[in-house]
Order: C-alpha cells, then sequence, then structure tokens
C-alpha cells in the first residue's frame, strides 16, 4: 500500500445493511412499490454505471466532461484562490481534476462518496497525481449529514462545494431543496458551489438515452434485485422483470422501473412480496431543469446564483451558486 502524506480518511454515516433491508420492505410494501436508486450502487452497479456513462446514447457525462473542459478557467475564476474543495459522491474523481488542474493552489480536497473501495482508490490517485493538496476521503452517505474533517478551513480562505454528473436530478424537488440547504449549512458563509445538472430537452434525446441499445442500463436496473438477492438473501428472478425508462413530461424527469412479467411472489429476507402481472417496481427518477428553475431552486435554499455554463446543444448546465 501506498503512504501518503497528503492523504487521511475517515468514517461518516454511511448505509447499513439494516438500514438496506428496512428500505427494502418499506418500498416493497407500499402500494405503489419502489426501491431507493442509492442501492443501484454496489460494486457491480458502480462499474455497469461507467458503462452507461460510455455508451453512446448516453450525453450527460461526456458533454459535462467537455464543458468542464472548456470552462475550466472561467470556473477557477469564478472559484478563487486558497479553497477547500468538497466533493459530494465523488465517484471515480474524474471531473474534478478538470477543476484541480484550473484552480489557483486549492487547499484541499474532500472526496465524500458511500462506495469504500472506489472512494479510497479514487482519493488516493488524486493524493498522488496532486501532492500539494491535502486530500482527505470521507465514506459516507452525503444525503445525510456527516462531519469534515477536522482542520479544515486552516489553510484555506473558503469551502466550496462541488456536486457534478446532475445526481442533483435524483433527488425529489423538495430533497434537492433540502441537500442545497445543508450545503449552505455545511459550507458556510462566504462559500460555494459548483452544480452539475442536466437540461430540458426533447423527450426522444432523453429517452435514448435512458434506454441505451446495448441494454447496459437494463442491467444497471436489474442489478438492483441481484444486489437484494446478494446481501439480503432475496429470491428475486430476474428473468421475470424487464426493464422501462420514459419521460414524464408532467414531472420534468425521467422514471426508470422494473416491471414484473407475471403473478409473482418474491421473499427478502424471509418476508413474502406478492407481484401482478405488469406491476412496477419504482427503482429511480432523474430530473430534468431548465436554467431559470434550478436558480430558483438554488435561491429558495439559501444560495445566490452567480455563474452558469451550459454546452452549445444546450444539453447540459453547470451552475456556479455563492453563499
Ligand atoms: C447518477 N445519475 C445522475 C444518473 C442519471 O442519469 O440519473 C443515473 C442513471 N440512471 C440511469 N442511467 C444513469
Amino acid at each position: 500500500m501506498i503512504s501518503l502524506s497528503n492523504f487521511d480518511s475517515a468514517d461518516g454515516s454511511f448505509a447499513t445493511d439494516n438500514d438496506f433491508l428496512a428500505e427494502v420492505i418499506l418500498g416493497l410494501s407500499g402500494a405503489v412499490k419502489s426501491l431507493p436508486c442509492k442501492y443501484f450502487y454496489d460494486e457491480v452497479g458502480s462499474k455497469l454505471f461507467d458503462s452507461i456513462c460510455e455508451s453512446p446514447e448516453y450525453y450527460p457525462t461526456r458533454t459535462e466532461l467537455k464543458l468542464m473542459k472548456d470552462v475550466a478557467p472561467e470556473i477557477a475564476n469564478a472559484i478563487g484562490s486558497n479553497v477547500d474543495l468538497i466533493e459530494y459522491g465523488s465517484g471515480a474523481s474524474k471531473k474534478i481534476r478538470y477543476v484541480l488542474d484550473a484552480l489557483e493552489m486549492p487547499a484541499s480536497y474532500v472526496a465524500v462518496d458511500i462506495s469504500r473501495n472506489f472512494l479510497m482508490k479514487a482519493s488516493r490517485s488524486v493524493a498522488q497525481d496532486y501532492p500539494g493538496i491535502a486530500v482527505h476521503a470521507v465514506c459516507a452517505d452525503f444525503t445525510k449529514p456527516f462531519d469534515l474533517p477536522k482542520g479544515l478551513g486552516i489553510r484555506s480562505r473558503r469551502s466550496v462545494g462541488y456536486f457534478p454528473g446532475s445526481t442533483i436530478g435524483n433527488f425529489t424537488r423538495p430533497e434537492a431543496k433540502e441537500f442545497l440547504k445543508a450545503c449552505v449549512e455545511t459550507l458556510g458563509p462566504g462559500g460555494g458551489m459548483l452544480v452539475g445538472v442536466d437540461l430540458k430537452k426533447d423527450p426522444m434525446t432523453l429517452e435514448a438515452a435512458y434506454n441505451d441499445a446495448a441494454g447496459v442500463t437494463k442491467a444497471f436496473n436489474l442489478n438492483i434485485l441481484s444486489h437484494i438477492n446478494r446481501e439480503l438473501s432475496g429470491n428475486f428472478d430476474l428473468q421475470s422483470f424487464g426493464h422501462v425508462a420514459f419521460y414524464n413530461k408532467e414531472l420534468g424527469r425521467i422514471e426508470m422501473h422494473l416491471e414484473s412479467f407475471k403473478k409473482q411472489s418474491v421473499t427478502v429476507s424471509g418476508i413474502e412480496f406478492c407481484f401482478g402481472p405488469g406491476e412496477r417496481i419504482h427503482t429511480e427518477s432523474s430530473y430534468k431543469y431548465d436554467i431559470d428553475e434550478f436558480q430558483t431552486l438554488a435561491l429558495s435554499a439559501g444560495f445566490v446564483p452567480s455563474k452558469v455554463w451550459t454546452d452549445s446543444n444546450k444539453l447540459f448546465s453547470v451552475h456556479f451558486l455563492q453563499i
């Protein structure tokens, strides 16, 4: 193992097996069945998500990456020098590198993610490539309160959050507002936040992105059932469920569901759940925002929208918000 003097790690709050079971039971017991989308991301699911990002139909990742690359100097200018950068849901810590490369002397980088193996590997690699920056890895569910590493703010002028990938779209609007309010609280006065947000667009482009021809999104969706089978002694038959993804224009969101092909019963940790033919489990919502709509949401959470960048095709937006 490499020992890096500019790297440390800590445990915050993260989902335990008990939380997982309780949330699955709750979700499958409702009149409309649902599962929390955070449970897509076990080791298999995280790899499948990486493959989705490479698929020709899934435009958000490559569009955001290119946009970040193109406007990195402007972003650096908006953020300023000598800051603590806190990335919510850091994953492979890929996009942050554009920001780190462009920033003038960032003091530290704090990677926060629920997937421990991914987090450790990615943040060690950032620490190795940026020896002048203090790198902290916090294993936590960032949707719940967590502690920032001690000593943050000693070397820096202010804290800036980074929430890329339009992950904010996987929250309902009230949840997104609560999350942004918590960020205002964590980042403190004078802080800022950089957020990647997928834009509303024609339904065909949106629906293609969640129904790729190679079937990776289908495998990603079904993997939530494998995750339950593996970790909660479930007996879902994956052949008996189909992938459904469509744009709900009224609610401004892509919805993903798993549809039961037949009448069947499934047990999870000894508890039985019955499915009728055509009955669905709602597994994910991915909200899309117009620029004004997102700025209004940010304002209501206590941020002042400061800058916004979009690609030339108006597919994706990156917002800089100030406190
Ligand atoms: C992580 N999140 C922003 C993705 C999205 O587009 O909502 C997850 C995803 N689901 C299916 N494809 C990608």
